[in-house]
C-alpha cells in the first residue's frame, strides 16, 4: 500500500502543477462485461512526450470491489513489472501487455474471469505527470445448462404429488418463470439457490402439481442482471397412469388370490365332507371314482376333487386333523 499512497501524492502533486495538469488518462470503454472462465482485457491510454521518458513510468491498477475493498492487481514500478504486493485474488491470472506502453497504452488481461472479480478497476498513471481513470466489470454466467428432475412424492397432508424442478448454475441470480399450456404455474413456484465455491448462482426451481393436463412444460430462467433468458421446454414421463395401471392390476390379482382362496376353502369343506360320507374303511381309490363320477359334467370340478383327495391321502395318516 507505500506505492499506492506514493502515487496519490503523486497525482495530486501533479495536479497541483498547472503545466503538467495536462497529463490526462482516458478509458477505451467505461463499462466492461465479462463471461465467467473467459478473459478480459481493460485498457487506459495516455499522453507519451518523450518515449525515451518511458522507462520511469509507472502504472498502478488497482480493483474496487463491489463491498469498495481495494486490491492492487497489477503494477509497473519505475519502468519494470512488480508483482510483489499483487493481491492473492489476481495471482498468476493477470498480464500486463508492457509493449503497448511506447503508443500510452496500459493493457492488463485478467484470465479465467469469476464473478469476485466484478466491481470497479482503476488505472494509476504516473510519467510526465499523472493521472488516473476508473471503469466498470460486470461479470456474468449465462443458465445454459438446464437440468430436469421429475419426483413423485406425498405433501405432508398425504395428498400425491408430482415435484417437477429445473436447476441451473449462473451468475448473477435468475429469476425463474414456468410455463404450461394451459395452467398458470406462478403460484406454485418455489425458488431457492446455493452458492457454489466460484460463488455462482446454483438456483433450483420447483413446482408441485396434482394432475396436469399437458405434461409439456417449459422452465425460464431470467438473468436479471443482463435481461437474458433461456429456457428448457421438456415433457414429462407419463408414469403417472402407468403407476395407476400398476395399482389397479395389483387389486385384481389380489381379488383373484382371495378367490380362489374361498374356493379352496370351500373344496377342501366339500371334500372333508364327502369323505366322512364314506365307509372310512373303503379304499381312497373308490371313493376318486365316487367323486368324479358324482360331478362329471365339469372338468374343472373333477381336477379339484382329484387334487382334494390326492391331499387327503397324504393327510391320510392323521384325518382327525381335517
Ligand atoms: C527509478 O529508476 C531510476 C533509473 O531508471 C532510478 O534512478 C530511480 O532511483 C528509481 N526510483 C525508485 C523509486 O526506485
Ligand atoms: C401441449 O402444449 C404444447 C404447447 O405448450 C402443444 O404444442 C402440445 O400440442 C400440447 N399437447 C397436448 C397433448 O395438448
Ligand atoms: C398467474 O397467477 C398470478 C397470481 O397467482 C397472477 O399474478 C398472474 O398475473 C397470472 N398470470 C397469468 C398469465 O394469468
Ligand atoms: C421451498 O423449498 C425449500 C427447499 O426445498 C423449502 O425449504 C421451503 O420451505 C420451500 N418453500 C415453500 C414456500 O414451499
Ligand atoms: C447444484 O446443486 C445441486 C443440488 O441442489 C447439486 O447436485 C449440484 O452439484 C450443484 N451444482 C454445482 C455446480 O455446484
Amino acid at each position: 500500500m507505500a506505492i499506492h499512497r506514493l502515487l496519490v501524492f503523486t497525482i495530486l502533486f501533479w495536479s497541483h502543477c498547472s503545466v503538467r495538469a495536462l497529463f490526462t488518462v482516458h478509458v477505451v470503454k467505461s463499462n466492461y462485461i465479462a463471461e465467467y472462465g473467459n478473459e478480459v482485457r481493460m485498457e487506459c491510454q495516455f499522453q507519451v512526450e518523450d518515449v525515451n521518458k518511458m522507462k520511469d513510468i509507472t502504472v498502478y491498477w488497482e480493483h474496487i470491489g463491489v463491498d469498495k475493498k481495494k486490491s492492487e492487481v497489477a503494477k509497473l514500478f519505475n519502468g519494470s513489472e512488480d508483482y510483489s504486493g499483487q493481491h492473492e485474488d489476481f495471482k498468476g491470472r493477470v498480464k500486463m501487455l508492457v509493449d503497448e506502453l511506447p503508443k500510452g497504452h496500459t493493457v492488463i488481461v485478467i484470465s479465467n474471469i469469476l464473478p469476485r472479480d466484478s466491481g470497479q478497476y482503476r488505472c494509476i498513471v504516473a510519467s510526465q505527470g499523472a493521472d488516473y481513470k476508473t471503469m466498470d466489470l460486470d461479470v456474468k454466467a449465462p443458465y445454459n445448462k438446464i437440468y430436469t428432475h421429475v419426483t413423485n412424492i406425498l405433501t405432508a397432508s398425504g395428498q400425491r404429488m408430482k415435484e417437477i424442478s429445473c436447476r441451473s448454475v449462473g451468475f448473477p441470480n435468475a429469476e425463474v418463470t414456468w410455463l404450461n399450456e394451459r395452467e398458470n404455474l406462478s403460484a406454485v413456484v418455489n425458488t431457492t439457490f446455493t452458492r457454489t465455491a466460484d460463488l455462482l448462482f446454483n438456483v433450483t426451481s420447483a413446482i408441485r402439481i396434482s394432475s396436469v393436463v399437458n405434461k409439456t412444460f417449459t422452465c425460464r430462467f431470467l438473468n436479471v442482471a443482463f435481461q437474458d433468458t433461456t429456457s428448457l421446454t421438456f415433457t414429462i414421463p407419463d408414469d403417472s397412469i402407468s403407476t395407476d395401471t400398476r395399482s389397479y392390476s395389483a387389486i385384481i390379482i389380489f381379488a383373484i388370490c382371495i378367490l380362489m382362496l374361498l374356493i379352496l376353502l370351500f373344496v377342501i369343506t366339500y371334500c372333508k365332507k364327502t369323505y366322512w360320507n364314506q365307509n372310512a374303511a373303503e379304499p381312497l381309490q373308490a371313493n376318486t371314482e365316487k367323486a368324479v363320477s358324482d360331478d362329471s359334467h365339469n372338468g374343472r370340478w373333477k381336477r379339484y376333487v382329484l387334487f382334494c383327495n390326492r391331499q387327503k391321502t397324504v393327510n391320510n395318516e392323521d384325518t382327525s386333523f381335517i
